[in-house]
């Protein structure tokens, strides 16, 4: 049930039941679960422990509830939404390994859904081999055997019309899950050219990477409503056809700040609420017997700052008591880096506006090829300086049993005149560097301070720049190269690996799949969260969002972010 919305008069009756609560008046009962953040994880969460009647889910949404906004629901408008409302925008600092440049603030959905309500749609899953990792790092239950079955139980797998050319194997897919899953129309005619271009240059032709073997080239679908064309969200999905239920309510312009105690006993801390603040800027609580952030990568690791939960001696230099000494907290940020490279086509294809999306993942071993492999392998091996031993060693088990490390997304664009233009992106998918975000101030709305380190790791840097040289060979190699008339960035004599660090350095961006800043591994290796994903040293504080996936997958984030709530949820119901 919205508890306020889109009625105002329903918001103003909800929020005064709260504000006669913070005022000391009779107080409403505790949540059994309070969920901070309508997000991707968050509405998952609060859906499946809101099936029991008998429990009480109440959810705090910094953002509104998104209905009638073109931006989320027509997926054609990708981006329209960032820079609007319904995006946090995180400034982030400049990239001190990467010419000082400052990018564009971060998009984050700041709206029921999150950020699958303004993401890419595209809806993907990763290796078996990257998953079974979570485990290997001491996450017990945390395997592709888990994670896969959730995945499944998400999805709802649309197959593309009988007389599409797309290939898939539908036992990779889950097909009675809640997110709708589908792909966009026919491929264009150069896609099998491409295909055959990755196949005849050392890579694999795959029909679906889905799965658990990630490796090859094939369409990937998108969360997506094949019958009107609509996006998917965790809101369209877990939220909306469920706000009937009495027991699954809403607070939407909640913008949580910290958590309250009601002991801060050391390592017993027990919370009892969350300080929010609404959306005319008064201060409200909301109590709760157990508390789950689901705030993402960037917002749950400030709201346990604040709350005392953190490195402490950073914690008290800004003048706040530590409850749990905690220095894992926003450190380990782990993003995905993409650089564009275009080619200039000989023709315009007949895309419409539904181009099916091609993904490209290969082993570092076939991106970097026999000449440069020393040099790799000694890059890899000298030791990062701010990866512990534990994540560095899931790291380069992936690499050593040539498990996925490069991809290339692959998209072909047509400009409103003149001819089609091949965009491809290569991309590190298990980036060595790691940044952070932390707080600043005690202030509740004030912005984190976000560090992403981009190729902080040289080695991050070089595989970057051997996926530029590999996407020059798929693009020089018949058939696609009978296609290309001429590249047009990076220019045709920037072809050596030095020269494309230049141009990686110059260009590289991030690909929103920010994780690992309330990471989920042992204390001692800087972990945040134990596998049940309770927050350590407290007694019902839990973090459910990217911020505790340890390991990033062989796709884009939300497929894996969707199995890992669905997951989740199974283990809090045990
Ligand atoms: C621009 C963009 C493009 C992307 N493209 C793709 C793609 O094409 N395919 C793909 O698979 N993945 C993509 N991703 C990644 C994917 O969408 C995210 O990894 C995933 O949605 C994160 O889920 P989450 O639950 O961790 O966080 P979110 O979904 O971001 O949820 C966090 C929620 O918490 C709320 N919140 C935050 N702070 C507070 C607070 N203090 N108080 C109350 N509420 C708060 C937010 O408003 C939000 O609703 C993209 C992401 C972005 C941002
Ligand atoms: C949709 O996106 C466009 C482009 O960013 C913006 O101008 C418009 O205000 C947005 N619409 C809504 C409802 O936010
Ligand atoms: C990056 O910017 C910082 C702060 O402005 C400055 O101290 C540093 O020298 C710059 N580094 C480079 C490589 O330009
Ligand atoms: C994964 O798929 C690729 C391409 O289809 C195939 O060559 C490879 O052997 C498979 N790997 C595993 C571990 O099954
Ligand atoms: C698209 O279809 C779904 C399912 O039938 C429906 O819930 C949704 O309202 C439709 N959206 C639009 C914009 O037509
Ligand atoms: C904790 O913060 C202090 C002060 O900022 C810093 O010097 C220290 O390295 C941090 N500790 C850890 C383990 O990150
Ligand atoms: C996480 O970051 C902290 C602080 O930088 C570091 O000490 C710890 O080793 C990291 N953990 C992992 C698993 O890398
Ligand atoms: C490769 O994978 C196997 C099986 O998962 C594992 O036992 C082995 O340690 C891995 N290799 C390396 C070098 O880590
Ligand atoms: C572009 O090249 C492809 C491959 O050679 C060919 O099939 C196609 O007809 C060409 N298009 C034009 C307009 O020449």
């Amino acid at each position: 049930m919205l508890a306020f919305t889109p009625s105002f008069a329903a918001l103003v009756a909800a929020a005064a039941a709260l504000v006669g609560y913070a005022q000391g008046a009779a107080a409403p009962a505790p949540a059994d679960y309070l969920i901070v953040g309508g997000g991707t994880a968050g509405l998952v969460l609060a859906n499946r422990l809101s099936e029991d009647p008998k429990v009480h889910v109440l959810v705090l949404e910094g953002g509104g509830d998104g209905l009638g906004n073109v931006n989320i629901s027509d997926f054609r408008r990708v981006g329209a939404a960032w820079g609007t409302d319904i995006d946090w925008q995180f400034p982030t600092q400049p990239l001190k390994y990467a010419n000082n440049r400052t990018l564009t603030p971060g998009p984050r959905g700041k709206v029921l859904g999150g950020s699958s309500a303004i993401n890419g749609d595209v809806f993907d899953r990763g290796d078996a081999r990257e998953y079974d990792q979570w485990e290997v790092l001491g996450n017990t239950g945390w395997n592709f055997n888990s994670l896969f079955p959730a995945g499944q139980k998400s999805e709802h797998f649309y197959p593309p019309p009988a007389d599409s050319d797309i290939e898939y194997v539908l036992s990779h897919h889950g097909t009675t899950g809640n997110v709708a899953t589908s792909y966009s129309r026919n491929a264009p005619p150069i896609h099998d050219a491409i295909i055959s271009s990755v196949a005849n240059s050392g890579g694999f032709k795959s029909s679906d990477l889905e799965g658990g073997n990630a490796t090859g080239i094939a369409h990937v679908t998108n969360a997506r409503l094949p019958s009107n064309d609509t996006r998917a969200t965790s809101a369209t999905a877990y939220y909306f056809p469920y706000s009937y239920r009495p027991n699954f309510q809403v607070i939407l312009h909640a913008t949580a700040t910290r958590i309250l105690w009601s002991s801060t006993d050391e390592e017993n801390a027990v919370a009892s609420g969350i300080e929010y603040v609404d959306q005319s800027g008064v201060t409200r609580t909301a109590s709760g017997k157990t508390v789950v952030l689901s705030a993402g990568t960037w917002g749950s690791p400030p709201i346990l700052e604040r709350s005392g939960v953190g490195n402490a001696t950073y914690l008290s230099s800004l003048g706040i008591k530590s409850v749990v000494d905690l220095p894992g907290v926003g450190e380990n940020l782990s993003e995905q880096t993409l650089v564009p490279m275009q080619w200039q086509l000989n023709s315009s294809l007949p895309l419409g506006d539904v181009t099916p999306f091609l993904l490209n993942v290969e082993s570092v071993q076939t991106t970097v090829g026999p000449a440069n492999l020393a040099t790799a392998e000694s890059l890899l091996n000298a030791p990062p300086p701010n990866l512990s031993p534990a994540l560095y060693d899931a790291h380069k088990r992936l690499y050593q049993n040539h498990t996925t490390w490069v991809e290339d997304y692959i998209a072909v664009s047509t400009p409103a005149e003149g001819p089609s233009v091949l965009v491809m992106y290569p991309v590190n998918l298990h980036p060595l560097s790691k940044g952070s975000v932390h707080i600043v101030s005690s202030n509740g709305l004030e912005y984190p301070k976000i560090e992403y380190n981009f190729f902080q790791n040289p080695f991050d840097l070089f595989l970057m720049a051997a996926g530029c040289a590999r996407a020059q060979k798929i693009a020089s190699t018949p058939p696609l190269s009978d296609w290309i008339v001429a590249p047009i960035a990076p220019a045709a004599n920037v072809n050596t690996i030095d020269a494309l660090q230049d141009y990686v350095r110059s260009n590289a961006a991030y690909t929103n799949h920010i994780i690992g800043t309330a990471l989920m591994a042992p204390r001692q290796d800087g972990g945040v969260v134990d596998p049940h994903l309770k927050v350590y040293g407290t007694k019902n504080v839990y973090v459910v969002d990217a911020s505790v996936i340890p390991i990033e997958p062989a796709a884009h984030l939300q497929g894996t972010v969707y199995a890992f709530a669905e997951h989740a949820a199974t283990l809090f119901k045990q």
